[in-house]
């Protein structure tokens, strides 16, 4: 599927519904003074492999920006010893930080630039969106959030983000079933001893078996207690997969944010609730895709990689 048709896809599906500015950004910005000089904007270019410098006035606000055809320019006409000032273009084109990202498409696709600068209201300087920060945005809706229903059939066809291996068999397999939180995290427990006897490192066990807890955990707590918890671990690979009958996610884009939970009072006065199991899941795991939706089942796959330790 080609890059477009993905977007599309993506746009279809609802997925960028909850992606704004502020949440693809990044905030490592690397940003220079009018009064610095155009040599010192190339060398932060270099250094920094960046494309583009933003200018900022003594209060962080966005004044200008320079770009490295404005550099080779400088550097034709000599002039790598003037002031960034003389040589910055200075109307330009950013986003807000609330901009939703069908904003940011849009900007990327009329102006075919390769960054812009975030900005909040009052101008200052907040971030950097590139088109790689775009692409692994995409990317990351792509693979971790899917609905269920038959939109997302009629788009992706017979694409599964879901693991073949499971069809077949699984290395780790414990069903779920709790009543209340009676037994409740003794699956993952299981699979922590397990992934132990099978040699993976003190760190990815840690890993899988917290996840696994957090997935296991919104079974008993969200889906009425039934479910199933399988693991297949070989080749320095742990794929845990967790799945229950429903009532289902409605809405996954906010279930996934932090501190969004739908846990009634009772639960929460035991300590659970909190809205970070899922968000805590995305944290550590290295692939994640949950498949679910209103009345739906839910499938929670997560996969561990022994080389990211
Ligand atoms: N298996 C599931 N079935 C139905 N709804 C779920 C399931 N898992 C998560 N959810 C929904 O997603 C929300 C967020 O889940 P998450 O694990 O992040 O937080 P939480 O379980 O509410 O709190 P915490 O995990 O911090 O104790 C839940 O409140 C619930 O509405
Ligand atoms: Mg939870």
């Amino acid at each position: 599927m080609s890059l477009e048709q993905s977007v599309e896809a993506l746009r279809y599906l609802g997925l960028f519904s909850n992606l704004d500015a502020s949440s693809i950004m990044s905030t490592t910005v690397h940003a220079l003074r009018p009064e610095d000089r155009v040599a010192a904007a190339r060398i932060l270019m270099r250094e920094k492999s960046i494309s583009g410098v933003p200018i900022v006035d003594a209060d962080f606000r966005l004044v200008g920006l320079i770009s490295v055809s404005k550099i080779i320019e400088a550097l034709a006409d000599g002039r790598l010893a003037d002031s960034v000032d003389s040589v910055m273009v200075r109307d330009v084109i950013s986003l807000h930080a609330h901009d939703t990202f069908e904003t940011i498409l849009s900007c990327f696709q009329r102006f075919k630039f390769g960054r812009f600068p975030v900005v909040e209201e009052d101008g200052k300087l907040v971030g950097m969106i590139t088109d790689t920060d775009v692409l692994s945005a995409i990317i990351r809706s792509f693979y971790s959030v899917y609905v269920h229903d038959q939109r997302r059939t009629i788009t992706l066809g017979s694409f599964s983000a879901l693991s073949k291996e499971f069809e077949n068999s699984a290395d780790f397999v414990y069903d779920i079933s709790c009543t209340g939180l009676e037994n409740a995290g003794e699956g993952s427990a299981r699979l922590k001893a397990f992934l132990q006897t099978k040699g993976f490192g003190e760190s990815v066990v840690r890993r899988a078996s917290v996840c696994a807890y957090e997935a296991e955990m919104n079974v008993c707590i969200h889906a009425g207690g039934q479910g199933s918890l399988r693991a297949i671990a070989r080749n320095g690979e742990i794929i845990v997969r967790v799945e229950d009958e429903g009532p289902g996610i409605e809405n996954i884009d906010l279930a996934m944010k932090e501190g969004w939970s739908t846990a009634a009072d009772a639960i929460r006065e035991l300590g659970f609730g909190a809205g970070m199991g899922l968000p805590n899941i995305r944290r550590f795991s290295d692939h994640l895709v949950i498949m679910s939706g209103k009345d739906k089942p839910t499938k929670v796959e997560m996969i561990f990689l022994e080389s990211k330790e």
